[in-house]
């Protein structure tokens, strides 16, 4: 979604405010640009539909120390359609003042109409572009760019994380509200990004700002206001170590190399969160009350995240005998919320708008939100009673991919400890989970080496199937429901997840020669049943995760029960089958189209 960055200082701003919206781009963007103040008054101001390395051609031909202040963009459209003119920085009437926004501002028809009235003439049709106006109609002899962003925002409403660059001053302003933004300085400069991962190799710590912070650079530095008067910065936040760990290996697209990481993501997390299960040593740390106080537990996520809450809620239904729920974040306005309820909110980004108005929907003072993120920083993890870390590391792809893994491990792990410090669970099947949780690592590694020659085939022999089916019974289903969402994201093809159970309830009447349907084998003997129904008008079953023994030349498939989280293993295989079609197919595997890396509007 978009990027945000800023640079004032002695150097190169207009470099780096560039480079770091190339460390933004696997995001998802649709255009990008740039506005700096050169040392002379004049502005560099240039826009693209042709990616961030376009940007360095008109960067590049400026001296390294030509600008001192810059602001850059990523934009993902929302309102107004993908162009040139479209993309920020938007400019006010004089040429003087650029802004960079993020978020959707609500009121922008109305304010539009009230600012035309009053003379400002509009070149795009963008929501954004009503703040530039609003700030240059605020700014008078006197009033700072700090007090003039403050006083524009008090018009809005919506979300919103601002930049504005001054150029005829060189000073910046920036503020936010229900979107994010940080702010560092480094070097004798100060940067400004949405995201740590912008400006993670230049600076070491960093400050987030709260909702209506302003935070006004000039050549006296950083200063922070809020509504009207000035206040002390925020605290200092490292930068997280994974934020530099980005994957690398033998593929060129970023989504191969990560699916490749998983068992390594899944030893990481194992040897830092394993030993404090056992003992609930990992549970008390965070703070939360025992589960002899917590009566359900509810998940809510997003697409991905939302699947591996499904898979971590199986932990504490399956095996803890707790009433659980998984609610779809964007559908959670509504819900009546049950006292001693535990939440568990799952987000990779921990920016994702849907969870964050959902965790708006609880009561006040519930006091029970365990936050479950690969980024410790960020907004979901800020409003959080306790945050778990995931442990990933960037994931570059749009497709989450390493992230659902260190998801379903932290998740588990977490459940586990929490069983354990209640003292909870049958005692046998705990230790069959522990027993399968530190198999993982293998199992995930085993996975990739006998599916990476089948999936190739297979992909290769469905390239011309127009749509798939996925079933699952039990823990198997939401791996399922994950080889769907992977499939449909990056290869355009519909796909559909079903209970195995329900298919002669409707989805059966799609099966036809040929069709591929994709079976997540959990060990349910039941599946057989479901395959056979398959098969006998004429589609085509791939079973995943499948335990068989051969008696005579005969398979027989044997029953199993696996772990209350599911056959995790059994993603990876479905992940790369979905590369491997959309490789195929000609499609950009780490930038699906129309998606975001991080969907920071509801
Ligand atoms: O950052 P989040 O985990 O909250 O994002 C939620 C979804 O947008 C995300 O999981 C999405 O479904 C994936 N990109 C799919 O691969």
């Amino acid at each position: 979604m978009c990027g945000i960055t800023a640079y004032r200082g002695p150097t190169a701003a207009a470099s780096r405010a560039r480079n770091a919206l190339e460390r933004l781009e696997y995001r998802g963007y649709d255009s990008a640009g740039i506005a700096a103040r050169r040392p002379d008054g004049s502005t560099m101001h240039a826009r693209t539909l042709s990616g961030v390395a376009a940007l360095a051609v008109v960067v590049g031909e400026e001296p390294a120390d030509a600008t001192t202040a810059a602001i850059g963009h990523t934009r993902w459209a929302t309102h107004g359609e993908v162009s040139e003119a479209n993309a920020h920085p938007l400019e006010d009437c004089g040429g003087r003042l650029y802004v960079v926004h993020n978020g959707i501002i609500d009121n922008a028809d109305a304010l539009r109409a009230r600012l035309v009235g009053a003379g400002h003439r509009f070149a795009t049709g963008v929501d954004s572009e009503v703040i530039v106006h609003l700030v240059e109609q605020a700014q008078r002899p006197g009033v700072g760019l700090g007090d003039a962003l403050a006083d524009a925002v008090t018009h809005l409403s919506g979300s919103w994380a601002v930049v504005v660059l001054d150029a005829r001053s060189g000073a910046l302003a920036a503020t936010a509200h229900g979107s994010p933004l940080i702010c560092a300085e480094a070097g004798g400069g100060t940067y400004f990004a949405s995201d740590v991962g912008a400006i993670a190799p230049e600076v070491d710590e960093f400050r987030v700002l709260e909702d209506d912070d302003v935070v006004e650079v000039d050549a006296a530095g950083p200063r922070w206001h809020r509504s009207g008067g000035s206040c002390r910065p925020r605290g200092l936040w490292p930068v997280p170590r994974t934020a530099l760990l980005a994957s690398t290996g033998r593929h060129r697209d970023h989504m191969g190399n990560e699916i490749d990481e998983q068992p390594l993501i899944a030893r990481r997390v194992l040897e830092a969160l394993s030993p404090g299960i056992a003992d609930g040593r990992l549970w008390r740390g965070l703070g939360l009350p025992s589960l002899d106080g917590i009566d359900r537990v509810a998940v809510l996520g997003c697409g991905t995240s939302l699947h591996a809450g499904r898979a971590v809620a199986g932990v504490f239904g399956r095996l803890g005998g707790m009433p659980t729920r998984t609610l779809v974040a964007s559908e959670v306005a509504h819900e009546v919320w049950e006292p001693r309820t535990l939440v568990i909110a799952i987000s990779q980004s921990g920016e994702t708008a849907d969870v964050l108005r959902a965790l708006d929907s609880l009561p006040p003072r519930h006091g029970t939100v365990l936050a479950l993120t690969n980024n410790t920083s960020s907004t979901l993890a800020r409003r959080s009673d306790a945050v778990i870390d995931c442990l990933a590391g960037p994931e570059v792809g749009v497709a989450a991919t390493k992230t659902f893994v260190a998801q379903v491990l932290t998740g588990v792990c977490v459940a586990l400890s929490a069983l354990a410090a209640a003292d909870r669970g049958d005692s046998a099947c705990v230790d069959a989970d522990l027993r399968a949780l530190a198999a993982t690592p293998d199992a995930l590694a085993a996975a990739l080496d006998t599916w990476r020659g089948p999936c190739a085939q297979l992909a290769a022999d469905h390239a011309r199937a127009s749509g798939f089916l996925f079933l699952g019974r039990g823990a198997g289903l939401v791996y399922a429901a994950e080889g769907a969402l992977k499939l449909k994201e990056l290869s355009y093809r519909w796909a559909e997840a079903h209970p195995a159970g329900e298919l002669k309830h409707g989805p059966l009447a799609l099966v036809t020669t040929g069709t591929p349907v994709f079976v997540v084998d959990n060990g349910d003997p039941r599946l057989d049943v479901d395959i056979a129904e398959v098969t006998a008008r004429g589609g085509r079953v791939i079973r995943i995760g499948e335990r068989v023994l051969n008696v005579g030349g005969v398979a027989l498939h044997l029953p199993r029960t696996g772990p209350s989280w599911g056959p995790l293993e059994s993603v990876i295989p479905l992940q790369m089958f979905a590369r491997e079609l959309a490789l195929r197919l000609h499609r950009d595997v780490d930038k699906p189209r129309n998606l975001a890396k991080s969907v920071t509007v509801s």
